[in-house]
């Protein structure tokens, strides 16, 4: 299970020291939520960021677009580092043009999925998808608990997966603690983004943290 700390619950003060202690405790990715206060309901970081804090860890940035429209933004932040660019289909008219940018950009492309949006978004477009990430909260802000309601969106996704043959990552991000990782990774996912639960009682926890979430 590939765990992704999103920075979004760490010391904003301290990100850079924040980033190198959660890659120290076992992180996978750094997962960023960038959010326009437009697309949400909140501000949070840019691509000037993740330039700032590329050379402080190696693992993979994976970077969560919350903005409206993303297109014009794709390029900065492929050029800060970015590993990983997810967007939301209710970001921009055309969905498959983002991810075939994306993937023009050298990135992975990926496709969020709010809590009410459809898997059959991505019916006919499982070969220009890296990534798969299921919103198991609405959208904008950490702390919130978890939408059981989208365990079977988890499932359903996993099985188009499999039949399209396809080697997609399966991501949730939203209110995962020990309890919710399980039920994630049972429903078939491969990837989980987690905030509070991972930077919860300050950098000496972060690897037990991380630890209980793989199980
Ligand atoms: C919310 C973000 C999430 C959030 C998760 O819009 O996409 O990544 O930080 O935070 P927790 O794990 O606290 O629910
Ligand atoms: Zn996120």
């Amino acid at each position: 299970m590939i765990i992704a700390p999103s920075i979004l619950a760490s010391d904003f003060a301290k990100l850079g020291e924040e980033c190198r202690a959660i890659e120290a405790a076992g992180a996978d990715w750094v997962h960023v939520d960038v959010m326009d206060g437009h697309f949400v309901p909140n501000i949070t970081i840019g691509p000037d960021v993740v330039k700032a804090l590329r050379p402080h860890v190696s693992i993979p940035f994976d970077c969560h677009l919350m903005i409206a429209p993303a297109d014009p933004y794709l390029e900065a932040f492929r050029e800060a580092g970015a590993d990983m660019i997810s967007v939301h289909p209710e970001a921009g008219p055309h969905l498959n043009r983002t991810l075939q940018r994306i993937r023009a950009l050298g990135a992975k492309a990926g496709v969020v999925f709010n809590p009410s949006t459809s898997p059959s978004v991505i019916e006919y477009m499982m070969d220009d998808i890296d990534l798969i990430l299921v919103m198991s909260i609405n959208p904008g802000f950490g702390g919130q608990s978890f939408m059981p309601s989208q365990l079977k969106k988890i499932e359903t996704l996993r099985r188009m997966i499999d039949a399209s043959g396809k080697d997609i990552w399966l991501e949730v991000d939203g209110g995962v603690n020990p309890v919710t990782a399980r039920q994630c990774a049972d429903a078939g996912a491969t990837a989980l983004v987690a905030g509070s639960a991972v930077f919860k009682g300050g950098p000496s926890a972060y690897a037990a943290n991380i630890a209980a979430l793989r199980g």
